[in-house]
């Protein structure tokens, strides 16, 4: 794996002058702290073949005043040993003047109905503002074929979606399941700033979010209800719920009857349940598929392989 920091030495890295091309050029941006989920994505674009490239930016755009900028967590060595064992290529570590060079003045607004609910509405419009810019930012950079992005972070997958599709209509956006710990907590580069309570805490979000989101799928009862009754179970672990919603997967809006979703084979378009939530010092984020009509048999967590076996098991019903 070859690390590289500035716009010249990637560009040599990625099509070295007078060198035949690799293949087509794949791209996993992150903020660093990696774990095994942002590890799934590096995996998913080598499968893909070409060549794999990983940023590490934390990007302070993104950032509101009194969110975490400070304390997010970095560790370069650690990451760059794990990109190279997942089989990544090209580690692409800028520093801030190469995202943003002096008298950048540009920003990428996204559409305000995806960026406008869930963590838009409680982050600000400035959190997506800044996750656009900088994703199409390192796009120009990198000009990759593909670009790798998590279910964990839907709005922002969506919102990059459109993004691309908008501004780099020829570039492809790849999908990754949310890969989770053994109890269900999605991985998160923020769960390593867990106390060990503010740890047993956390494992009532996907607890909560599983439980409403099997619910939803029967159609027990009123979904308003559900809710209220799986936000008041956070709130007995000791979480701060900052939003618990029921939308459509694909333009975000509302849902207010899940069970009555026509059925639609794809997960990747099925109603989901949103969840934000903080311990002491921390804000959670997760979602997890609510299966309607021919794919209600689910029961268990989406995993990679669960959402293929969903697939193949709605297909054949
Ligand atoms: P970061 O939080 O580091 O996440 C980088 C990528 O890893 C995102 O696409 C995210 O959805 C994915 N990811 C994180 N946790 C995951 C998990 N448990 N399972 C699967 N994928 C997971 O998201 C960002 O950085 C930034 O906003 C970024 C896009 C890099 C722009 O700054």
């Amino acid at each position: 794996m070859i690390t590289v920091r500035s716009q010249s030495e990637l560009e040599e890295a990625i099509r070295p002058t007078g060198m035949a091309s690799n293949g087509p050029i794949g791209f996993v941006p992150t903020m660093g702290s990696l774990h095994q989920g942002h590890l799934s994505l590096v995996r998913s674009s080598v499968a893909e073949g070409g060549m794999t490239v990983a940023s590490v930016f934390v990007n302070p755009t993104q950032f509101g005043p009194g969110e975490d900028f400070d304390a997010y967590p970095r560790d370069e060595a650690t990451d760059s040993e794990l990109l190279e064992s997942a089989g990544c290529d090209v580690l692409f570590l800028p520093r801030f003047e190469d995202v943003y060079p002096e008298g950048f003045a540009t920003t990428v607004l996204a559409d305000r109905s995806l960026t406008g609910v869930l963590c838009g509405r409680s982050r600000g419009d400035s959190h997506f503002d800044g996750v656009t810019t900088v994703v199409a930012r390192l796009f120009g950079l990198v000009r990759p074929d593909f670009a790798c992005f998590g279910e964990k972070d839907w709005q922002q997958l969506r919102i990059v979606t459109r993004m691309a599709s908008d501004l780099h209509p020829s570039l492809r956006i790849i999908p990754c399941p949310t890969v989770r710990e053994p109890d269900g907590l999605a991985m998160s580069s923020r769960n390593a700033n867990l106390s060990d309570a503010e740890r047993s805490q956390a494992a009532a979000l996907p607890a909560a979010l599983r439980s409403l989101a099997d619910a939803a799928s029967q159609g027990e009862g009123n979904p308003a209800v559900a809710l209220g009754a799986a936000s008041a179970r956070l709130n007995e672990a000791g979480l701060e719920v900052d939003y618990l919603e029921i939308r459509h997967a694909d333009d975000l809006t509302s849902c207010a009857d899940p069970a009555r979703h026509s059925c639609d084979a794809d997960p990747a378009h099925l109603p989901r349940v949103f969840v934000a939530a903080r311990t002491e010092r921390t804000r959670l984020i997760d979602n997890e598929p609510i299966f309607t009509g021919s794919t209600r048999f689910r029961t268990s967590h989406q995993t990679a392989k669960g959402a293929a076996t969903a697939r193949r098991a709605a297909s054949t019903t």
